[in-house]
């Protein structure tokens, strides 16, 4: 089992050399010997940053779910796989063994392929973490058609959007949602957004909630009876290794969501062998991610990672603060979670309760704790450590992206030793690089810079669906032969990473990836309103928040503003979701523009983070006059 699991920072640092002195040799031997492959590859890689195009495993032939269930079936089948927690403590949890799911995946699939569904359509999938969650991903690999998952707390508009940009055929979603003591109503949401989706001719709905909901006829059809009346047995299709598994989206700098497109092999390999390592995930162990499948974390590292080792996944379908903020360590004590991983701004938010809550819980299980999506500050990294890892569980905060399928700098736990706000090294094969602004590598330790990554690795994105030149523009065009992360980082004395943050437009929400330009979309199309920036600011539970400049098309005399600021808000939540709402709304005669139009969000990030003493030079403003103006009515 060379190389597989690694155990000790000798034996880390030994396979990191041979993973980039060897690249293909290394990647070859993990594939061969720990996948289910149809047929072998003739070329472990090929690749040009300058198309760009990346190739893994060419010539490879496999079904991702061969992986993920049936060759588990053997020594696993009554093994759970998928362990669902319901948001309701009265409702009883759901273990799926991996012979049940193997049923219930199959099953899927032919309902999938009789309502006409093949091999390369694609097929939105708007639902709630319940196991037809997991199941409908896991169908679509089965008969290789590509989902796009599209989280269901996103707004109507949105999901139109997400549909119309990569034309599926199918939704699949449910009556509706439960969120802590609320109900949410998805099916109404679909329906809305289908007004604007010519290409979808089928949804399925399965009921969850059991509310009344119209179903229209000859599109609508609830999933159940077709699941009962189909068979469960379904061939999995053979796929090429760079056949795309799914895609998903992610927002930009600017105007459209970004579709990500993965493809199979490579994606399938890097997930598994990471999920292995950083989370030292080893028989019998229960991992659970609190992520949402609509998100990167939970494709890679609730399902396809841990299933393809045949691990325990658990699926949590509610809220950390339902019935109360101890929900997240009663679920730990009950099924005796042995990996944990959260975001920081669930342990922030946690963290603000104090510790009565923790401490009623018996948390010894866990083993290991991690952190995704956000930089972890360090007040929050010492309470997960301190009260919920008891100083003995390693934290791993892992630097990833949509963009590049698994985690790329990470400490390996029990292996790496952490340092609190370090994601420290890059994982195996992993070879970034820290760009100065000339377009130059900086070499050495104690230096900060653009992060970007110089040599592929096999589960990075192929693409942007639709749009290969947006892709090349957006990742491998700021530096030459470089994917370019859009993150900064810094490097310490002995060459561990701490991500600093985003060095473009987009802002960390709670985790979330949010592009300012959609938001400021939707904010000027309230009709008061003639423009408008958005920027971030710290926010102790959420990470950031977000903080809108918005100039009124009149004086905005005689207005209500606190009336404009709910409308704006609740026209954002329409366009995108509550997740992209602003907490302060400035209202301002102006916006600090250059002479050649473009709004100077440098300093209004400093007002907004009330750091004002150093605002740089704004002599170069078209209209420094209102900086001072913006100043005085900061809020
Ligand atoms: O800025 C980095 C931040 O999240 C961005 C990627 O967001 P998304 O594509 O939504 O994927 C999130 C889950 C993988 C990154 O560019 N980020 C993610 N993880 C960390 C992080 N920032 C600091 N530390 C992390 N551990």
């Amino acid at each position: 089992m060379s190389n597989y699991h690694i155990k000790h920072l000798e034996e880390y640092y030994q396979v990191y050399r041979k993973s980039v002195r060897e690249p293909e040799n290394f990647w070859e031997e993990i594939a061969e010997e720990h996948f289910m492959w149809r047929k072998k590859w003739d070329k472990v890689l090929s690749w040009d940053f300058s198309k760009p195009e990346v190739k893994w495993f060419e010539g490879a032939q496999l079904n991702i779910t061969e992986n993920c269930i049936d060759r588990h079936l053997a020594t696993r089948g009554d093994k759970t796989a998928i362990l669902f927690e319901p948001n309701d403590t009265n409702e009883a949890s759901e273990k799926i063994t991996y012979n049940q799911l193997y049923e219930r995946v199959n099953k899927f699939a032919n309902v999938l392929k009789a309502q006409g569904v093949s091999k390369g359509d694609r097929v939105c999938i708007y639902l709630p973490m319940i196991p037809e969650l997991a199941i409908s991903v896991l169908a679509c690999a089965r008969i290789g058609a590509i989902h796009s998952v599209v989280f269901a707390g996103f707004s109507s508009t949105a999901l139109s959007t997400r549909i119309n940009d990569s034309e599926c055929k199918m939704v699949i979603t449910s009556d509706g949602s439960y969120r802590g003591a609320k109900t949410i109503d998805l099916k109404g949401i679909v329906d809305e957004a289908l007004k604007d989706c010519p290409c979808v001719d089928t949804v399925l709905v399965a009921k969850r909630i059991n509310s009344e909901i119209t179903m229209e006829a000859g599109r609508d059809k609830w999933l159940q009876p077709l699941l009962d009346e189909a068979s469960s047995e379904c061939e999995a299709e053979v796929m090429k290794a760079e056949d795309p598994l799914f895609i998903l989206y992610t927002s930009g700098s600017t105007g459209m969501p970004k579709g990500m497109v993965h493809t199979t092999a490579g994606y399938m390999v890097y997930t598994a062998y990471t999920f292995k390592n950083v989370f030292q995930y080893r028989e019998n162990d229960v991992y659970w991610c609190t992520a949402d499948i609509g998100w990167i974390t939970g494709h890679s590292y609730i399902v396809y990672g841990p299933l393809a080792n045949g691990a325990t996944t658990v699926m949590f379908e509610g809220v950390p603060s339902y019935p109360d903020f101890g929900r997240f360590w009663e679920i730990v004590e009950k099924h005796k979670v042995n990996q944990f991983y959260t975001a920081p701004t669930a342990i922030r938010a946690l963290a603000k309760q104090g510790t009565e809550l923790v401490e009623k819980y018996d948390l010894s299980s866990l083993k290991t704790l991690g952190s995704v999506g956000e930089p972890i500050n360090e007040e929050a990294w010492h309470w997960y450590n301190d009260n919920i890892g008891k100083k003995k569980s390693p934290i791993v905060d892992t630097w990833w992206q949509t963009e590049t399928g698994g985690i790329m700098i990470t400490p390996i736990p029990f292996v790496t030793p952490t340092k609190p706000t370090y994601a420290t090294l890059p994982f195996i094969g992993i070879q970034p690089a820290l760009m100065d602004e000339h377009g130059e590598e900086i070499k050495g330790n104690q230096v900060d810079g653009r992060l970007c990554v110089k040599f592929p690795w096999p589960s990075m994105a192929r693409t942007i669906w639709g749009n290969h030149q947006r892709y090349k523009d957006t990742y491998f065009s700021a530096f030459e032969n470089k994917y370019f992360t859009g993150d900064g980082a810094l490097r310490d004395e002995v060459g561990y990473y701490r991500i600093t943050g985003r060095v473009d437009d987009v802002i960390i929400v709670s985790g979330h990836n949010l592009g300012t330009a959609p938001i400021e979309d939707a904010v000027n199309e309230h009709p008061a309103v003639a423009e408008s920036a958005i920027v971030g600011f710290p926010h102790d539970v959420k990470g950031n928040a977000l903080y809108g400049y918005v100039i009124l098309k009149d004086t905005g005399e005689g207005r209500d503003h606190n009336n404009v600021r709910k409308e704006i808000n609740q026209i954002i939540t329409e366009h995108i979701g509550p997740i992209a709402k602003l907490d302060k709304i400035q209202f301002t005669s102006g916006l600090p523009k250059t002479r050649s139009g473009k709004i100077m969000r440098r300093i209004l990030r400093k007002i907004a983070h009330k750091d004002t003493s150093n605002l740089g030079d704004t002599s170069t403003l078209l209209n420094p006059e209102v900086v001072q103006d913006i100043m005085d009515n900061a809020l």
